[in-house]
């Protein structure tokens, strides 16, 4: 059965028809063609499907299309202004935060929401936190330190408190 939804996504309305059994991840890569989204396991458990609802890291295999209905989510397409890196992109880049780049838009997209609910991270905080975003690569140590340099970079650009968007982000 198809239903119609409408919900705000990278800032932009949309309106569409989905079947109702359409999971939110499907929905941002086949119908919208957002495939920067990745789908590592399709159960939950990887984390590689991580976008933002209404601010929050949800993992987007895990739920319905039309449970968004009304909201505003933020993939990794919506992270980026003007060609400028959202500050926590720009250090998993400095920091050599990713290997095959399978796992990194959820690990992004997990890890600023983290610093806008916790801004003041230790390492270990992070590695606790993320827990549910996986990298098959293993490149943990590396992940760790891009967040933290992240964090860093969100504090001095003011996008590092609860609330603010992800797409509001300063485009220095
Ligand atoms: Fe959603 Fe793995 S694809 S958690
Ligand atoms: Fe390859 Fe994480 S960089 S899965």
């Amino acid at each position: 059965m198809a239903i119609s939804i409408s919900l705000t996504v990278n800032g932009a309305p949309i309106s569409a028809s989905i079947e109702a059994n359409t999971l939110l991840v499907q929905f941002l890569r086949d119908q919208l063609r957002l495939t920067g989204t990745h789908i590592g396991c399709d159960t939950a458990q990887c984390g590689a499907c991580t976008v933002h609802l209404n601010g929050r890291a949800i993992k987007s295999c895990n739920i319905l299309a039309v449970q968004a209905e009304g909201a505003e989510v933020t993939t990794i397409e919506g992270l980026a202004k003007d060609g400028a890196l959202h500050p926590m992109q720009a250090a998993f880049k400095h920091c050599h935060g990713l290997q095959c780049g399978f796992c990194t838009p959820g690990m992004v997209m997990s890890a600023i929401a983290l610093v806008q609910r916790h801004p003041e991270l230790t390492g270990d905080d992070v590695r606790a936190e993320l827990d549910g975003n996986l990298c098959r690569c293993t490149g943990y140590h590396n992940i760790v330190k891009a967040v933290l340099e992240g964090a860093a970079g969100m504090k001095s650009s003011g996008t590092a408190h609860a609330g603010a968007s992800a797409t509001a982000q300063a485009t220095a």
